[in-house]
Formats: C-alpha cells, sequence, structure tokens
C-alpha cells in the first residue's frame, strides 16, 4: 500500500520545487503562460457567435495644414482603441507585481480599424505602438498619426468660411455582427492652437452602413473636424489691399484732364487688381463648383475699375474735342449742362469769370483809344505794330484771368466791345492825308477783331466740351463711389459669419 503514496510524493515535491523556482519571474512565466495556445488571426472572445466590442475615440492634437487646393486636410490625431481580449487574462495573485503587459501589435489580435478617407500615400497613416493588457483582459491601442484625409473644402465664403471635415473610421474586413465598433466622444484637451484656423468643435457620430453583398450592417464612427478661419491674415494682405485699390480707382475721376495721366492710373489700378486676383487664385481650388466670395469681389471691382477707364476715354474725348467738330447735340447739352450740371451743383467755369471780364470793360477801352490816338499821330511804319501791341497787352491782360487755358478764352463772352470802342475812334481822324491808311488799319483791325471773335467762338465752344467732360467726371466720381461702397458691403458682408470673424479676428 505504500508504494502508490510514495510515488505521489515523488511527484509532488519536484512540483513544489518547480513553482518556487519560477516564482522570481512573473513577468516572464505570464507573456509564456499567454502566448501558449494565442492565435493572433483567431477574434478573442469566448463564443465565435459574439461579436467583439471595440470602443473607439480620437484626441485631435493638431490641425497640420488645409490644403485648400488638393482639398486635404492634414492632421496630427491620437486614435484610441479599447477592446478585451478574451484570451489575455490572467489571475492577478498568481503571478504576483504584474499588473499589465505589452504588446508590439503584430503580436497579438488588434481590429483593422482605418481612416477611411484617407489621402496618405500608405493609407494607413499611423505609427503602430505596443497594446496594453491588463489583468482582466482590457487592451488599449493609442496608434499615434499624421492623417492626410480628403475633405471638401467649400471655398464659396472664403475667407470667412467655415470648414467640416469628416474623419470617417471604421474596420475594414469585419462587419458589426463580429466586430461592434462604438464611439467614444473626441478628445480636444490636448489640441494645439493653428495659427490659421480657430477649432469650434468636434462632433462624432456611429453609422451603420449595409452593402449589397450581406446583410450584416457595417459600423463606421465619422468625427467632423469644424473649424472657422481666421481672418486676420487674408484681412490684411488681400482685402484691404483691394478696397484701397478700388478706392484709387475713384481718383482717376478727380485727376485733371489736362495731365494727361488719367487713363494710366486706371489701366495700374486695373493690373495690379490682377495681381492680386492671380494670389488669390493661386490659393484656391480650380473648382467651378462655387465662385469664392473673394473672387466675387475682386470680379466686381475689375468690372468697376474697367468701367471706369472706359468712363474716362469717354471724359478725355469730350475734353479734348476738336472746336471745328460737330457742336454739342442738344440733347447732350440739355442733360449734360443743365440738369446734370444742375444736380451736381456745378458752375461753369467761365460763369464768374464773364461777369469779372464786363467789369473791367472799360480800362481796356480806354487803353485801345489811348493806342490808337497814339498810332494816328505816330509815323506810319510803326501803326500796325503799336496797335498790335495794344491788343496783345490787351490780351495778355485777360489770359491772366483766365489760368486755365493758354487760347484767348472767355474774354469776349461780354459781346463786341472792342468795336464800340473802335468805331467811334474813326470819325475823329479828320485829316484827309491819313485817310487811306487809317481805312487799311481799320480793314486789319476788323480783320484781327475777326479772328478773335473766331477764336473766342471756338474757344466758347471748347470750353463748353470741357465743362461736359467735367460734368461726367463728377458724375463718374459720384456714382463709381456709391458702387464701389454697395459692393464692398454687400458682397463682403454676405457672408454669414462675417460679422463674427470680423469681431473675432480683427478686435481681439
Ligand atoms: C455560443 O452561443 C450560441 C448562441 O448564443 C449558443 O447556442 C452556443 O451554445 C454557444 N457556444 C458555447 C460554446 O458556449
Ligand atoms: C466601452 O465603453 C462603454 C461605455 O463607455 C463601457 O461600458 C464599456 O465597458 C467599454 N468597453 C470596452 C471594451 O472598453
Ligand atoms: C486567483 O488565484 C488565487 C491563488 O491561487 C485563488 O485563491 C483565487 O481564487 C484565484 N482567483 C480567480 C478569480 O481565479
Ligand atoms: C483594466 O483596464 C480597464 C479599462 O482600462 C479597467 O476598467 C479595469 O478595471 C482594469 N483591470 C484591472 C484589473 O486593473
Amino acid at each position: 500500500m505504500m508504494g502508490p503514496w510514495n510515488a505521489l510524493l515523488y511527484i509532488a515535491v519536484p512540483a513544489c520545487l518547480l513553482k518556487v523556482s519560477l516564482q522570481g519571474e512573473p513577468q516572464r512565466r505570464l507573456y509564456k503562460d499567454l502566448m501558449a495556445n494565442y492565435n493572433p488571426l483567431e477574434r478573442p472572445v469566448f463564443n465565435d457567435t459574439h461579436s467583439l466590442t471595440v470602443n473607439f475615440s480620437f484626441s485631435l492634437m493638431q490641425i497640420m495644414d488645409v490644403d485648400e487646393k488638393n482639398q486635404v486636410l492634414t492632421t496630427n490625431i491620437w486614435l484610441q482603441l479599447y477592446w478585451n481580449d478574451y484570451y489575455l487574462q490572467w489571475n492577478q495573485s498568481e503571478y504576483p507585481g504584474v499588473a499589465n503587459v505589452r504588446f508590439p501589435d503584430s503580436q497579438i489580435w488588434k481590429p483593422d480599424i482605418l481612416l477611411y478617407n484617407s489621402a496618405d500615400e500608405r493609407f494607413d497613416a499611423t505609427f503602430h505602438t505596443n497594446v496594453l493588457v491588463n489583468s482582466s483582459g482590457s487592451c488599449s491601442y493609442l496608434p499615434p498619426g499624421i492623417f492626410k484625409s480628403t475633405c471638401y473644402i467649400d471655398v464659396r465664403w472664403f475667407p470667412f468660411d467655415l470648414q467640416r471635415c469628416d474623419l470617417k473610421f471604421g474596420s475594414w474586413t469585419y462587419g458589426g455582427w463580429s466586430l461592434d465598433l462604438q464611439m467614444i466622444e473626441a478628445d480636444i484637451t490636448g489640441y494645439i492652437p493653428n495659427g490659421e484656423w480657430d477649432l469650434v468643435e468636434v462632433p462624432g457620430r456611429r453609422n451603420e452602413r449595409f452593402y449589397d453583398c450581406c446583410k450584416e450592417p457595417y459600423p463606421d464612427v465619422t468625427f467632423t473636424v469644424v473649424m472657422r478661419r481666421r481672418t486676420l491674415y487674408y484681412g490684411l494682405n488681400l482685402l484691404i489691399p483691394c478696397v484701397l485699390i478700388s478706392t484709387l480707382a475713384l481718383l482717376v475721376f478727380l485727376l485733371p484732364a489736362d495731365s494727361g495721366e488719367k487713363i494710366s492710373l486706371g489701366i495700374t489700378v486695373l493690373l495690379s487688381l490682377t495681381v492680386f486676383m492671380l494670389l488669390v487664385a493661386e490659393i484656391m481650388p480650380a473648382t467651378s463648383d462655387s465662385v469664392p466670395l473673394i473672387a466675387q469681389y475682386f470680379a466686381t471691382t475689375m468690372v468697376i475699375v474697367g468701367l471706369s477707364v472706359i468712363a474716362t476715354v469717354l471724359v478725355l474725348q469730350y475734353h479734348h474735342h476738336d472746336p471745328d467738330g460737330s457742336k454739342m447735340p442738344k440733347w447732350t447739352r440739355v442733360i449734360l449742362l443743365n440738369w446734370c450740371a444742375w444736380f451736381l451743383r456745378m458752375k461753369r467755369p467761365g460763369e464768374d469769370r464773364v461777369r469779372l471780364a464786363c467789369h473791367n470793360k472799360h480800362p481796356r477801352g480806354s487803353l485801345i483809344s489811348m493806342d490808337l490816338n497814339a498810332s494816328a499821330s505816330a509815323p506810319h511804319s510803326t501803326n500796325g505794330n503799336m496797335l498790335y501791341i495794344g491788343l496783345e497787352s490787351m490780351h495778355y491782360a485777360t489770359a491772366a484771368t483766365s489760368p486755365d487755358s493758354g487760347v484767348l478764352c472767355g474774354r469776349l463772352v461780354c459781346g463786341g466791345g472792342e468795336d464800340e470802342v473802335l468805331l467811334p475812334t474813326r470819325p475823329t481822324s479828320s485829316a484827309g492825308s491819313l485817310e487811306p491808311d487809317l481805312a487799311k488799319i481799320l480793314d486789319e483791325v476788323r480783320y484781327i477783331a475777326k479772328r478773335f471773335r473766331d477764336q473766342d467762338e471756338d474757344e466758347l465752344v471748347c470750353n463748353e466740351w470741357k465743362f461736359a467732360a467735367s460734368v461726367i467726371d463728377r458724375l463718374c466720381l459720384m456714382a463709381f463711389s456709391l458702387f464701389t461702397i454697395l459692393c464692398t458691403i454687400g458682397i463682403l458682408m454676405s457672408a454669414p459669419n462675417f460679422v463674427e470673424a470680423i469681431s473675432k479676428d480683427f478686435f481681439t
């Protein structure tokens, strides 16, 4: 009867010794025990008909880049996956001091969660870290990654836009019956602010999709990164220059036509707008879905500037109108010179001076009669010269009162004053021998007077056209100012979050 007992004793003692000898390295023992029958291909559930719940979340660390042109969002994200592995549980008191163990991701089963809308070259952009497992078999896998995701970036309201970029995560091969993906709210406590974008919120939702192949639902978790563009940069670099340039375009109408710079100013403004528009076009995607707000604004401003160049050509055409050409059509005269001038409270530049010239008539008349008297007593050869000098001096006198033109202008508007002065001088010179000379002189004088009168008539026509040009100029200034202000306010303020953007970015 002793044999079996002895045998038992002989077996039990070495077993005890073995156990004691392994006590020192529970971790090694644990790895060995856990991996003994483990197959990383096997879905770790107690019953294969059960589904495995995977809790999924992510921490958004940083928005690194929003590429409007290629419609790619680059983010720094740490994924968070939690699941329970049925085969990785142990009794903690059997392995003292080992609270948790780490496995390289290839050694144990892990869910194949991928970013569906990835735009990365390798598709899966995560860095495969270790999986942390504790004694109850709960696994945490937190792979970080720089994710590039496709995102429809709607630039309709650029630069006052709000973008929503979806990040859709899901298991690539497991359906909902074998892998039940559950969402935990996104974590943005570690978020590092971006200079260009303000993070508004990161809502998430769980969707179930059914494909044609099977009745099984395919769950996915979609997080939406909602971000608002900070406007200060584009405001300073694009909007303010554009507003200033379009204001400069208005100066075209203030510039005097005689300076000869009107057109070149208009064209310069147009060119500089084009440069800014190219800058915008470089950032924007080449899409025709929607015209960006800023492009609309630039296009409108360019149309305004283009129209102002056309209007300037018209103004210059009026200003430099050929006096021998046609007279001003009646209706143009009525509309421009009467109605518009009255509406714009503009006075003809001649009006004041005409009165002034008429007041100065008497001294000038006496000058001429004095000259004539002098010529009557002077030697023949100098007659014409003296008279000429007399008229010439008068010319200077008038020219001094009309600073705006080199031509005689507005002097004779007060009527044939010279004739009235000149004609009575004829009978006073009664010397018979001088009669033919005097007649000659008179002819000359008449001729000169006629020339002056013709010139003045031309000048009058000229002035009328010039005045019409300045009326058009003023009218355009008014109209284009109004148009520019309306466009600026109307277009920029039509952005849904214009007020919010301005108040947050410019006044904080
Ligand atoms: C697994 O679950 C199914 C249904 O829930 C049940 O019929 C089956 O007996 C289970 N198998 C085991 C080994 O528990
Ligand atoms: C998943 O999250 C739910 C609710 O937060 C929790 O009850 C459950 O234990 C979690 N499961 C795992 C595997 O972490
Ligand atoms: C863990 O091991 C200890 C000692 O071996 C034992 O007393 C306890 O019942 C075990 N616990 C479980 C849950 O198996
Ligand atoms: C293991 O981790 C899970 C989740 O992190 C926790 O709920 C559980 O209490 C942990 N188990 C032990 C034994 O620490």
